[in-house]
């Protein structure tokens, strides 16, 4: 990249003195090599406008003040990279914040919020002897000091951005995981923590994706907390006590009998807890349930495409996923333990699962918390169908013309890193794609608001939060929100129809479905579900 590089900027301006309403203003910066976006603003500031409001101190990413809004992402001015090929740069403030002037935003709220917590050490008396503290005492709160509250998270955290009074939203959790994790701390911060919506975290990790500091706060901090909350002081939320009460009892935390778990699959031959079959569809509580579409399209394309597959029908037990959430984890060990035999007795070779959460606890969880390796690959079923098409084994033959985006569920997407899959079908069946607005997509996507818990113990609060998902990030004219997994798509469906939103939910594999067999899939969707997706493609 030579000298002459022209970078294009685009600036958030506000000035209250004299601004009825805030207006984005453009310039254009020469671009240098090792360039970061404060050395754009200082660009800016020197050669076009000295009023241009902007924070930065230290410039070495240590005092946290000059967090920004960095094409759609929070971030530190003075750290982060530009790149000579984005189209445009587009600088705003962090939102969540009001906005003193320009890139200047009171964070006052912030504090205060951190204030109730009672951010110290509170120490019963002044110990008389030298007091040694060793190291392996202080290592899960190392990574807790290395915050220099810069307020990024805060800003990226969807229930933060929907129900502040609810959840202290993460850097108050990384606060209080510093204290309770402190031998020496005489007040109850985990008590704090719990009244402070410990459990109204999503999980989403969308505050540790852009986290200067990469602190893991939903693992490490929330993760952590809630296994002390759960397991040593009995802190738990009634509706989820009546989950981990509903898995005990039925396998599921539906409350549903077990023993229907296939009975989506009666009338399509399929095969149930079949010995021999070298591939499991694990189908996962919501599709075996509540979204059963996704089940019976999942098992007609694998059918299709040639796989020596089974379900497990009534021997399917939940996978453990919202336990690992809530951090119990005798509870995830009895069911990883359970799924291990299982896979050992049928002699499987591979799993897919429909689920992006029974997807990420298969894959990263029962490995990297228990240290229990079910020994096959994990596939989620978007990874399996694009790789069946490629090799020819599904053949399209309608293409679907309708105008559509996609979500990125947290587990698929963020936390194991399947963005492409999803893509390559969308594309290959012919939808007009857009990707969410605001940059919310791939490694940026916004959660649904279901995860870590809280569609069952917060309800309002993950219905509200894919609301505010579909009313900012859905593109004008997109008519579907192409969804992977059952559970963002329950939750989004509830948002939708709640608000009564014009766009539809359609899982992936449905629209794969009636790409491969025509009008052939109302055996399987049903003629409603099938002429819906075809007016939607005619464009009505
Ligand atoms: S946790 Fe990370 S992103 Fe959040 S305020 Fe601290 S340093 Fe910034
Ligand atoms: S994991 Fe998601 S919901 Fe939880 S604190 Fe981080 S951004 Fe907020
Ligand atoms: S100027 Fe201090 S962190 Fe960027």
């Amino acid at each position: 990249m030579n000298k002459e590089t022209k970078l294009k900027v685009k600036v958030f301006r506000f000035n209250p003195l004299k601004d009825a309403e805030p207006h984005y203003e453009e310039y254009e910066v020469p671009y240098i090599e090792g360039m970061r976006v404060l050395d754009v603003l200082n660009y800016i500031h020197d050669n076009y406008d000295g009023s241009l409001a902007y924070r930065w101190e230290c410039r070495a990413g240590q005092c946290g003040s000059c967090s920004i809004m960095i094409n759609g992402k929070a971030g530190l001015a003075c750290q982060t990279s530009v790149d000579p090929e984005t189209k445009e740069l587009i600088i705003e403030p962090l939102p969540i914040f009001p906005v003193i002037r320009d890139l200047v935003v009171d964070v006052e709220k912030g504090y205060k919020k951190l204030l109730k917590i009672r951010p110290y050490l509170h120490r019963e008396s002044v110990s008389q002897h030298p007091e040694i503290i060793y190291q392996y005492e202080i290592e899960d709160i190392k990574p807790m000091r290395e915050c220099i509250e810069c307020w990024s998270c805060v800003a990226m955290c969807p229930v933060v951005q929907n129900a502040w009074d609810i959840y202290g939203g993460p850097i108050v959790m990384t606060h209080l995981a510093k204290l309770s994790f402190d031998k020496r701390n005489a007040f109850d911060h985990l008590l704090t923590a719990f009244l402070e919506g410990l459990y109204a975290c999503t999980q989403c990790a969308n505050c540790k994706e852009i986290c200067p500091k990469e602190i893991d706060i939903p693992e490490k901090a929330v993760g952590k907390m809630r296994y002390l909350a759960y397991n040593k002081r009995n802190l738990v939320r009634n509706e989820h006590r009546k989950i981990v009460e509903n898995v005990r009892r039925f396998y599921n935390p539906l409350a549903e009998d077990n023993n229907t778990r296939a009975d989506w699959a009666k009338d399509l031959d399929i095969p149930v807890a079949k010995r021999g079959a070298k591939l499991l569809y694990f189908v996962g509580c919501m599709a075996s349930w509540r979204e059963q579409r996704v089940a019976r399209a999942t098992a007609t394309l694998l059918k299709l495409a040639g796989e020596n597959f089974t379900v497990l029908g009534p021997y399917e037990r939940d996978c453990g996923s919202v336990f690992v959430r809530l951090g119990d984890m005798e509870l995830v060990k009895e069911f990883a333990l359970y799924m291990k035999n299982i896979v050992k007795n049928y002699d499987f070779d591979a799993i897919v699962t429909s689920c992006a959460g029974c997807f990420r606890t298969f894959k990263i969880d029962y490995l990297e918390k228990l240290g229990i390796d079910l020994g096959v690959p994990i596939y989620h079923s978007s990874e399996l169908f694009a790789q069946h098409i490629d090799e020819g084994k599904l053949t399209l033959t309608t293409k679907l013309n309708i105008s559509a985006t996609y979500h990125d569920p947290c587990h698929l997407g963020r936390h194991v890193g399947v963005f492409e899959e999803p893509r390559k079908i969308i594309r290959t069946i012919g939808l007009k794609f857009k990707e969410m607005l605001n940059e919310r997509y791939k490694e940026n996507s916004r959660c649904c608001g279901a995860g870590g818990g809280v569609r069952s113990g917060y309800r309002d609060i993950a219905r509200d939060i894919a609301a505010y998902r579909v009313e900012n990030d859905v593109p004008k004219g997109a008519k579907v929100i192409v969804q992977t997994c059952p559970f963002c798509y329950f939750n989004f469906e509830d948002a939708v129809r709640t608000n009564n939103y014009s766009v539809t939910n359609i899982d992936l594999t449905e629209l794969l479905l009636v790409s491969v067999m025509g009008e052939d899939a109302i055996k399987v969707l049903g003629s409603d579900r099938y002429k819906e997706i075809m007016s939607l493609s005619r464009g009505e």
